[in-house]
C-alpha cells in the first residue's frame, strides 16, 4: 500500500511538488503504462481540489483515444485538432481554458465542467498523450496549475 503525506490545501507550488514526488515514486519502477496512467489519474483525483474529471487521452493511430481516468464516463475518440484535448495534442501546447463554453469546438463529456486544463505529454518531440483536468468552477486553473502538470507530464513521459 502507498501512503502519501499530501496536503491538498497547501499552496499550489507545494502541492504540485508533492504530487510530482508521489507520481515519480509510483511510476519509477513500474514499466506498465496503463498501471502508471491509472495511478496518476487517481492521485490527481484524490488531491487536486475542485475537479470533476482527471485522466489521459492517448494518441493512437492519429487520433486521441480515452485512457485511464477518474470521473464520469467520457467520449472515447477525439480527432486531433478538435476540442480542448485535440487542440493540445495537435499543437503540443498546454490549453488553459477559463470557460469551456467559450472554447470553439469544446466537447462536453460532463455537463457540469466549466473550466479545463489540458497538458500534452511529449516523448522525443512527439505528443504521445494528454493529461486532461476538468473543473465545475469557472477559471479554476491558472499558470501554476499548468506549470505543475507540465512538470508531471515530463516526469512520466517515458513511463506511459
Ligand atoms: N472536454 C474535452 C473532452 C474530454 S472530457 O472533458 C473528459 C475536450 O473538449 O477535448
Amino acid at each position: 500500500m502507498y501512503t502519501f503525506e499530501i496536503n491538498a490545501s497547501a499552496p499550489k507550488a507545494e502541492l504540485y511538488a508533492e504530487l510530482v514526488r508521489a507520481a515519480d515514486a509510483l511510476t519509477g519502477d513500474e514499466p506498465d503504462a496503463v498501471a502508471n496512467m491509472a495511478n496518476i489519474a487517481a492521485l490527481l483525483w484524490e488531491y487536486l481540489p475542485d475537479v470533476n474529471w482527471t485522466g489521459f487521452y492517448r494518441v493512437v493511430d492519429g487520433e486521441l483515444v480515452l485512457g485511464p481516468f477518474q470521473g464520469k464516463v467520457a467520449c472515447i475518440r477525439i480527432p486531433l485538432g478538435t476540442g480542448v484535448c485535440g487542440t493540445a495534442a495537435q499543437s503540443g501546447e498546454t490549453q488553459l481554458v477559463a470557460d469551456v463554453h467559450a472554447f470553439p469546438g469544446h466537447i462536453a463529456c460532463d455537463a457540469i465542467s466549466a473550466s479545463e486544463l489540458v497538458v500534452p505529454v511529449q516523448r522525443n518531440g512527439k505528443v504521445i498523450a494528454v493529461i486532461d483536468l476538468d473543473s465545475p468552477t469557472l477559471n479554476r486553473f491558472d499558470a501554476e496549475d499548468a506549470k505543475g502538470v507540465e512538470i508531471l507530464a515530463e516526469i512520466i513521459a517515458d513511463r506511459i
